[in-house]
């Protein structure tokens, strides 16, 4: 029998399989990498029981981060304030508001419609339970607030400002000099590293002579979150782990 087709001809329908098989795969990996929180959760702005401002009570009133999240630097977790923080100041402060019904509900025995329920925030971080996160290890080595969650002292209502996903961790613990502040500014989200740095002419020099006499760093355009940042991850030996165990144990 004569053969019409050239051998190779006989692969053509493995090939076909596998090139279909490479474009679904394809296909369902970029849509499970769309759909998924990763990329969606940017922005994301559930809207609470209160419409509590961080602008208002940090901005114009002054209240630190630590008032309300005290646990911030002493534990893995942040806390979201009790019901008694509040009213603390709104037992005297705007009682009567239609906005802090959910409030007086939690805690003022004297309302009608007090039943003793904390407010039920609704959560906008949330780390999958296979990764291991950790506050206090930031916030006490040079890490600010606004590295992961934005310019949160100027929301009137909290977002996911940042994407938080792997490789937005892996990014800092790699060059953590981009992102490492004096402690004393970690809860300042106002913070400024050139302003810093004409302020603290003492810290200038100290930070300038450690660059002038750093063979790798000597020369080098950096700015001043990076002069600064270096100093300090050389200064603290700041050294973030980029082993999988760091994050998933
Ligand atoms: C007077 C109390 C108070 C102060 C001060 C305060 N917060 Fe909050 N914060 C809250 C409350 C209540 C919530 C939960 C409701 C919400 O998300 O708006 C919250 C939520 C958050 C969340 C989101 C938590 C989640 O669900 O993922 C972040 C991040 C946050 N605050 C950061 C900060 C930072 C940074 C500062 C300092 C600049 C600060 N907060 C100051 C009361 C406070
Ligand atoms: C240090 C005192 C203080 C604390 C603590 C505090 N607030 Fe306030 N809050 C104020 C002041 C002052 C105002 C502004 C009142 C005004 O507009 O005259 C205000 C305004 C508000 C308003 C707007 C009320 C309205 O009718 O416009 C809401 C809602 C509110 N706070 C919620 C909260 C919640 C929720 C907490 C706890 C997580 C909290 N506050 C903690 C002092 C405080
Ligand atoms: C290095 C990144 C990073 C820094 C810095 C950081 N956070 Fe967070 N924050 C996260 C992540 C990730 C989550 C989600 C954690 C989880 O689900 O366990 C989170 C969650 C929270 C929550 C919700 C409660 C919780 O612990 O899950 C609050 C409140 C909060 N952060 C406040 C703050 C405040 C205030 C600061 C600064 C003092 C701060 N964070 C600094 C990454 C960070
Ligand atoms: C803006 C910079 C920055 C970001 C973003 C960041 N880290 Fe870190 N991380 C650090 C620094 C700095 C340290 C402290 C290193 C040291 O002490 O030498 C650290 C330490 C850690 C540690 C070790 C804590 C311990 O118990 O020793 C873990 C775990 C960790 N980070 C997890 C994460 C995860 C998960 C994320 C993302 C959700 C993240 N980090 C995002 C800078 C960052
Ligand atoms: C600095 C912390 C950190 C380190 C180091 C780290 N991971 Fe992750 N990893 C995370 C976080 C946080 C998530 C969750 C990301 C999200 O929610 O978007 C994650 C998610 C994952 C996922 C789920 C898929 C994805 O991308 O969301 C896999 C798989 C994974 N990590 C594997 C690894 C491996 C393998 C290593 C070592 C080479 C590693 N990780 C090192 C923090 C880390």
């Amino acid at each position: 029998m004569a053969n019409f087709f050239p051998r190779w001809t006989n692969y053509i329908p493995l090939k076909l399989a596998i090139c279909a098989g490479i474009a679904v795969v394809g296909v369902i990996a970029a849509f499970a990498y769309y759909a998924t929180p990763e990329t969606q959760r940017v922005g994301y702005m559930p809207s609470q029981p209160i419409p509590y401002n961080h602008e208002l009570h940090v901005q114009q009133l002054g209240l630190d981060c630590r008032y309300c999240h005290s646990f911030v630097e002493h534990s893995g977790h942040a806390n979201i304030p009790t019901a008694n923080t509040c009213w603390n100041c709104h037992q005297h402060v705007k009682k009567d508001s239609p906005k802090l019904e959910p409030l007086r509900r939690a805690i003022d025995e004297t309302y009608e419609g007090y039943d003793g329920r904390p407010i039920e925030w609704v959560r906008v971080h949330q780390a999958p339970d296979y990764a291991y996160f950790n506050h206090s290890a930031h916030v006490n080595r040079g890490i600010s607030c606004e590295s992961c969650h934005g310019d949160v002292h100027e929301m009137e209502e909290v977002y996911h400002a940042k994407s938080l996903t792997m490789g937005f961790c892996i990014d800092c613990h790699r060059e953590p000099e981009n992102n490492l502040r004096p402690l004393e500014e970690v809860y300042n989200l106002d913070y400024d590293p050139d302003e810093y740095l004409e302020q603290n002419r003492d810290v200038a020099t100290l930070v300038n002579d450690f660059i002038a006499n750093n063979d790798k760093l000597s020369g080098k355009k950096l700015s001043s979150q990076q002069k600064l940042g270096h100093y300090l991850k050389d200064h603290w030996n700041v050294a973030p782990k980029e082993s999988c165990a760091t994050c998933h144990r």
